[in-house]
C-alpha cells in the first residue's frame, strides 16, 4: 500500500538527518502541503507551547510525484491541495530545534483524497499538532463561531432575520408545512441523505406576485433557523454587483466550510438564470456542483416570476425538491387578518367593509392601504381613521397601480418584441410601488 511506501521513505530521510534520534510515524492532515497554507503561514509563525514554525523545504520524493489542484480564492486563482513531500522545522523555547518529514500522496486515482503520513520527534508531537491545527484554519474559508448570518453581495442592511413567524400572514398551511420541511431536512433528512451517499442539500422555491412575503418570510425562516442553531447564509443580488455566478459561488463555499447546519437564502433566484449563468447554475440544482456540507444546508430561494423557472427546473425531478407558491389575499378571513395587523389600534370594527377589496392583492398593498389611511387622518388631526379615510387610500392605492399597470403597457415597444427575453423580463420587475424587494 501507497502509505508503508511513505513511511519508509520517511524513515530513511530520517535516519540520515537525526540519526537514532526518537520518533513517531502519524497519519499527517493533507491541509499541511496546501499552498494556501503554505503561503499564508510564514516562516517565524508561533504555535501553541512556545513553539515557532520556522520553515520548510521542499524534499524529493521517489514515491510522491507534486501535483497541485487550483481554485478561485475571492477572485483570484490558487493553488491549493498539492500531493508533495516536504521538512517543515521548528523550535521551542528552552529546547533545540527540530524538523518534521512529511509526505502527502494520493493512494488511488479514482478517491481524490489526499493520505498523508509525517515522522516527528516522539517528545514533539504537540508542536506538531498545533501546526497542523494552523495549516486547517489557513485552508478553511473564514467561517468561524458565532455569527448567525452571513450575507453575500451587500451588508446587513440587506437582511434582518428579526421577522417574528406570527407576523408573517399567510394560510397556516402553508407556514406550517414550510417549518415543517425545514425541520424535518436538518433532523431527519440528513441522516437520510447520508445513508444513501447523497450530499445533504435540500432545494426549496418560494413563488408568487411581488409584494407577498416572500422576502419577510425568508427572514421569519432565518429567525427560525438561527434558534436552532443553525447558521445563514443569505445572498442577495441588489447591491451593486448584481446578480452574478460568483456569489452564488462564494456562498457554496461559504455553506460547504460551515461546519455547522445551514439555511441558505437566494432571493429572487430567476435573476441568476440569465445568459451563461443559467447552466452553473442548474449545475448546482443537479449536484454536480452542490456544497456537501455533511450537517446539512436547505437552500430557500425565491423568485417573482415562476415563469422564469422554467420547464427545465420545476418538472425535472431533484432540481427543485419542492415549490411552495405564496399567494396573494384568497378569502375574506386573510384579509381581515391582514387589515387588522396593519391597522394595529387604529383598527375599528367598521374597517370590515373593506375586506372585499382585499382579495387578489398582496400582503403589502393592505400594508401601504393602512399606512396611508393612517397619515391622511394624521395630517387632518383625527385621531381616529374613520373608514372613509380607508376607503380613500385603497382608492388612491389602487389609481395609482392602474396608471402604472397603463404606463408600463404603453411602453412595452413593438421594437422590444425581438430583444433577448432578458430585457422584456425587466419591464415588470421594476415594481412603481415599491411592493416586495
Ligand atoms: N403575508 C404577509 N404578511 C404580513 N405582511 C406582509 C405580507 N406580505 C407582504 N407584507 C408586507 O409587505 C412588505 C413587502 O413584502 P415582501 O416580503 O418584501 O414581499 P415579496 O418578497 O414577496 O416581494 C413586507 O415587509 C410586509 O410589510
Ligand atoms: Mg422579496
Amino acid at each position: 500500500m501507497q502509505y508503508e511506501r511513505l513511511v519508509d521513505w520517511a524513515k530513511g530521510v530520517w535516519e540520515e538527518r537525526w540519526p537514532g534520534r526518537r520518533y513517531m510515524t502519524v497519519w499527517a492532515s493533507a491541509e499541511c502541503s496546501n499552498m494556501i497554507a503554505q503561503n499564508q503561514i510564514r516562516s517565524g509563525r508561533r504555535l501553541r507551547g512556545k513553539a515557532r514554525f520556522d520553515g520548510l523545504e521542499r524534499l524529493d520524493c521517489p514515491v510522491v510525484t507534486p501535483i497541485s489542484d487550483y481554485g478561485t480564492r475571492g477572485k483570484k486563482m490558487t493553488l491549493t491541495t498539492t500531493a508533495g513531500a516536504y521538512v517543515f522545522r521548528f523550535s521551542v523555547e528552552g529546547g533545540d530545534p527540530f524538523e518534521v518529514i512529511y509526505a502527502s500522496s494520493y493512494f488511488d486515482d479514482n478517491v481524490q483524497d489526499l493520505t498523508a503520513v509525517a515522522i516527528v520527534p516522539a517528545d514533539r508531537l504537540e508542536t506538531w499538532a498545533a501546526f497542523e491545527f494552523v495549516c486547517a484554519r489557513a485552508v478553511r474559508p473564514r467561517i468561524r463561531r458565532r455569527r448567525d448570518v452571513y450575507i453575500i453581495g451587500g451588508t446587513d442592511a440587506f437582511f434582518d432575520p428579526t421577522v417574528e413567524w406570527d407576523d408573517v400572514i399567510l394560510p397556516d398551511d402553508l407556514k406550517r408545512e414550510l417549518a415543517d420541511d425545514m425541520e424535518a431536512f436538518f433532523t431527519k433528512g440528513v441522516d437520510i441523505y447520508r445513508q444513501l451517499k447523497l450530499a445533504p442539500f435540500r432545494k426549496l422555491l418560494l413563488a408568487g406576485v411581488p409584494g407577498t412575503g416572500k422576502t419577510m418570510l425568508c427572514a421569519a425562516m432565518a429567525k427560525l433557523a438561527i434558534s436552532h442553531g443553525r447558521i445563514v447564509v443569505y445572498v442577495s443580488g441588489s447591491d451593486r454587483d448584481g446578480a452574478s455566478f460568483e456569489k452564488i459561488q462564494r456562498a457554496l463555499q461559504a455553506v460547504t466550510a460551515a461546519r455547522y447546519p445551514v439555511l441558505l437564502i437566494v432571493e429572487e433566484i430567476d435573476a441568476y438564470l440569465q445568459g451563461e449563468d443559467k447552466a452553473r447554475i442548474l449545475n448546482v440544482l443537479d449536484g454536480v456542483e452542490s456544497p456537501n456540507n455533511p450537517e446539512g444546508a436547505l437552500m430557500l430561494a425565491t423568485t417573482n416570476y415562476p415563469e422564469v423557472i422554467d420547464e427545465r427546473i420545476a418538472k425535472r425531478p431533484g432540481r427543485l425538491d419542492r415549490i411552495f407558491v405564496i399567494p396573494t389575499i384568497q378569502d375574506d378571513s386573510h384579509a381581515e387578518q391582514m387589515l387588522r395587523h396593519y391597522m394595529a389600534d387604529q383598527w375599528r370594527e367598521e374597517h370590515l367593509a373593506v375586506v372585499p377589496e382585499l382579495i387578489n392583492q398582496p400582503g403589502a398593498f393592505v400594508r401601504e392601504a393602512a399606512l396611508h389611511a393612517r397619515m391622511l387622518a394624521a395630517h387632518e388631526h383625527r385621531t381616529e381613521v374613520s373608514l372613509e379615510f380607508l376607503q380613500q387610500s385603497i382608492d388612491s392605492l389602487l389609481r395609482q397601480i392602474r396608471a402604472g399597470n397603463d404606463f408600463l403597457r404603453d411602453r412595452r415597444p413593438i421594437g422590444l418584441t425581438n430583444a433577448p427575453n432578458k430585457s422584456l423580463r425587466k419591464l415588470p420587475r421594476s415594481n412603481p410601488f415599491g411592493f416586495g424587494g
